[in-house]
């Protein structure tokens, strides 16, 4: 199938990436032409495992993806078109449309006169938005005479795993108040054999969101439970593996820690909020799930501050972790980030290390009071403490017994309850978890 993708960052590359491998004519828009360029010379805007040796693969030997920035073109090639662009959130926490507006009117401007099409919304947006995409195709089109219908499937992949993700997704939502828009689209994904859910565009508009909210509610009250357990003595692994053993709640996103952060939780949960107030729904639950996880990087930092006290003037912290996760070089709204802030707020000096996220994390934070060094071993020499601020594999296995001597007093504050807190008494460490049991 002929198939067009609007926005060229991580859903979208990585879409259309797939699409082209599983045989589709793929064509890719950006409206950024130093992104374009990049990909066509191989040059990849984001980390992603596997992402530049398909793109190889489906760019030069298949020959099915191109990339451009020739919205006519692209718009004529596909069948169907995905628009994947940013729905940030705006001040007032409502999801900023203006990118799904744009590229709706571009597309509108561009659909030739005869041509049917299906305009799918990828991004993540507010249900209801289906209305406010057909309205911009149509004022894009400047009353020429266009068929199209719109449609919603939106996106799960997880950044760090999005290939494997799109290849082995466990279930692909489609949802169009037209049948024929919705045959279209299902073709799109027929090499897939987990279930299409097949359904009205606002219920998978919502879908997406629901989906968010829920993993997001999941983390809060692990973390909630985890204050319960430093309170009473209790063990949050424990409780967390006792609990996900129970094939009803499943073990994954109980991992207490310093809080969702990534540039979808945080706003989904937020902008789902937002849509319950405007139905006039007091979505409570939300809140409370909002609040707590604004409280446990408080939680965290209060940590450092209980031992060090307020002022970090002097002090020098081995950071590793700056990515909003393990697996990605993105550090939008990092809770890593935040902490790093905080901890140069109070004064501390930091030595930062991330396996994928140093590009990143130079552009957010800049230079002051921060040296980025090369290597996770780099961060331990004369530092006062270690931090760790992101769950990266390799950071759980280096060779703390050789390393952690190298701090000026052996101190750690483990924001991912990465380390084995028995481990870490045994080396004599003063060890700081999140609701771990430290036998004292
Ligand atoms: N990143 C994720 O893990 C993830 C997962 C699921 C869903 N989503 C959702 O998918 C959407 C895209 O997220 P992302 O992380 O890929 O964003 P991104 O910022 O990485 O990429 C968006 C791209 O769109 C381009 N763009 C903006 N306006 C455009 C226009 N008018 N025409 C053409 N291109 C335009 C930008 O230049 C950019 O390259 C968001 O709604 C997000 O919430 C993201």
């Amino acid at each position: 199938m002929k198939v067009t993708i609007i926005g060229t960052g991580y859903v979208g590359l990585v879409s259309g990436a797939v699409f082209a491998d599983w045989g589709h004519e793929v064509v890719c828009l950006d409206i950024d032409a130093k992104k374009v360029e990049n990909i066509k010379k191989g040059i990849m805007p984001i980390y992603e495992e596997g992402l530049e040796e398909l793109v190889d693969k489906v760019q030069n030997k298949d020959k099915r993806f191109e990339v451009t920035t020739d919205y006519k073109g692209a718009v004529e090639h596909g069948e169907v078109i995905f628009i994947c662009v940013g729905t940030p959130g705006n001040q007032s926490g409502a999801a900023d449309l203006s990118y799904v507006d744009q590229a709706a009117q571009s597309i509108g401007k561009n659909i030739p006169e005869g041509d049917y099409k299906v305009v799918v919304t990828k991004s993540t947006v507010p249900v209801g938005t289906h209305n406010r995409v057909k309205e911009n195709v149509k004022k894009g089109s400047e009353g020429k005479k266009i068929s199209f219908d719109v449609a919603s499937c939106p996106e799960f992949l997880r950044e760090g795993t999005s290939i494997y993700d799109a290849n082995n997704s466990e279930r692909t939502v489609i949802g169009s108040n037209s049948e024929k828009a919705l045959d279209i689209l299902s073709g799109v994904y027929a090499t897939l054999k987990s279930p299409i859910v097949r359904t009205d565009v606002a219920s998978a508009e919502l879908i997406k969101y629901a989906a968010n909210a829920f993993l997001a509610t999941k983390i809060s009250f692990i973390n909630e439970m985890s204050q319960i357990c430093e309170r009473t003595g209790a063990d949050v692994v424990s409780v967390a593996k006792g609990m996900g053993l129970d094939s009803r709640i499943g073990p994954k996103f109980l991992n207490a820690g310093i809080g969702y952060g990534g540039s979808c939780f945080p706003k989904d949960v937020e902008a789902l909020y937002r849509t319950s107030s405007e139905n006039f729904y007091d979505f409570r639950l939300l809140r409370g799930v909002m609040d707590a996880n604004e409280r446990q990087k408080d939680y965290f930092f209060d940590k450092i501050t209980s031992k060090y006290g307020a002022n970090l003037y002097g002090l020098t912290f081995g950071v590793l972790g700056a990515a909003f996760k393990n697996g990605t070089d993105d550090t939008r709204k990092s809770v890593a980030i935040q902490i790093i802030r905080m901890l140069r707020g109070h004064g501390a000096k930091m030595k930062v290390y991330d396996p994928a996220a140093m590009d990143n994390a130079k552009r957010e934070l800049g230079n002051e009071y921060i040296t980025y060094v090369d290597s996770s071993d780099e961060v331990f020499k004369d530092s006062d403490a270690l931090v760790i601020l992101t769950e990266w594999k390799e950071f759980a296995e280096l060779d703390y017994k050789t390393l952690l001597p190298q701090l000026k007093e052996k101190v750690v504050f483990d924001g991912r309850n990465l380390l084995d807190p028995i481990k870490m008494q045994e080396m004599d460490v003063d060890y700081y978890a999140i609701g771990r049991f430290l036998g004292k």
